[in-house]
């Protein structure tokens, strides 16, 4: 293999995300180096590859964290979490304002972490993330994880909880226990369950224990990582959990204008008609989520493709605008029948 080659190996490698294919390479560069008898530049390379603590997100820090042994329910065996790794970036999450200005915060009190315990500050470190279904709370954790090139480790609340109670604070336990030896972004999905179970008194006292455990954990985590938490039960916020949290990020269903831009976004694939009135489609879609806007979007560039156009036309806009609005009064049960 030529240099050049090994270059190329290395590049690819990385592309693909192959960690393997890349230790390889980069081990293979060095040992050149080394029979070239360049040791001072051979050493600085091996100190850049296995020194976990050159960077925070080098591969050999990532390596040590996958290769310990994913936390498993004891009972029936099913993994407690599941480490992802995305590429996003902030563009794509269309947000109002305020809710994108508190969601950078977190991201720059996490890069500038050190310079803030100068001054004997934290980051972010616990943060909730609330608001309507479809609205981002998940894809928000995401792009966090994307921006910050940090593995994020997944965890769905309820699926720990709902199948074994009694076992839900080992698994807890184990959960807390693995992610406190590494830097994530953790997340806590669908917290829900908190509030789900409200009206029922018997299963609410087993769900609160829960909780207390789960806000007991939250408040001696003392990890590198930024746990987040998403609901859409945002009536459960009482002061108890509110306390627990750095931050609590509310997510709006979006404006207008925000509307406009999910248009935007969304139709983007796309060639689109002169005629296309994406204001008038914001004006529609009062009271849409973001993830609704995504699925309405979608389902006009098929009407168009299916009728073997290649432009978006107004009609296949509204008419699937005119399908949501119906499936939305399917859901509320206020449909009339023609
Ligand atoms: N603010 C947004 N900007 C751009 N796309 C969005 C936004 N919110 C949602 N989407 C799109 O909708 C999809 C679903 O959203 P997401 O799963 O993040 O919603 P959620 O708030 O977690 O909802 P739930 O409360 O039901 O879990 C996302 O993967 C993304 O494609
Ligand atoms: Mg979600």
């Amino acid at each position: 293999m030529t240099p050049s080659d090994l270059i190329k190996q290395l590049f690819l490698s990385f592309n693909s995300k192959d960690d393997e294919a890349f230790l390889c390479a980069a081990r293979e560069y060095i040992e050149r180096e080394k029979r070239k008898k360049h040791n001072i530049v051979a050493r600085e390379l091996e100190k850049a590859l296995y020194d976990a603590n050159v960077s925070k997100n080098s591969v050999a820090e990532r390596r040590f964290k996958s290769s310990m042994p994913i936390p498993r329910d004891t009972e029936k065996g099913f993994p407690l979490l599941e480490i992802k790794h995305f590429d996003d970036n902030w563009e794509n999450l269309i947000l109002t304002q305020s809710t994108k200005k508190q969601l950078e915060q977190v991201v720059k009190e996490f890069k500038d972490a050190d310079i803030l315990v100068t001054y004997n500050l934290n980051y972010k470190k616990k943060v909730l993330l609330c608001g309507k279904p479809g609205t981002g709370k998940t894809f928000s954790a995401q792009v966090i994880s994307s921006i910050l090139h940090i593995p994020l480790i997944y965890i769905r609340f309820d699926a720990i909880i709902s199948s074994y109670l009694g076992e839900t604070a080992t698994n807890l336990r184990k959960v807390f226990d693995y992610i406190e030896n590494g830097t994530w972004i953790v997340l806590f999905d669908e917290f829900n369950i908190i509030g789900k179970n409200r009206d029922d008194s018997h299963e609410h006292g087993e769900i609160k224990r829960v909780v207390n455990n789960f806000l007991q954990m939250l408040d001696n985590f003392n990890g590198s990582s930024i746990i987040l938490a998403a609901t859409n039960h945002q009536y459960m916020l009482d002061p108890a959990i509110w306390r627990r949290f750095d931050d609590v990020i509310y997510y709006e269903l979006p404006d207008a204008k925000t509307r406009e831009k999910l248009f935007e976004r969304y139709l983007r694939p796309m060639k689109r008609d002169n005629d296309i009135d994406i204001i008038n489609a914001a004006k529609k879609t009062e009271k849409f989520s973001p993830s609704d806007i995504k699925m309405i979007a979608e389902e006009a560039m098929k009407l168009a493709i299916i009728d073997s156009r290649n432009s978006l036309s107004m009609p296949d806009l509204m008419a699937a605008i005119d399908k949501f609005i119906k499936r939305e009064k399917v859901k509320q049960n206020t449909v009339e029948d023609e």
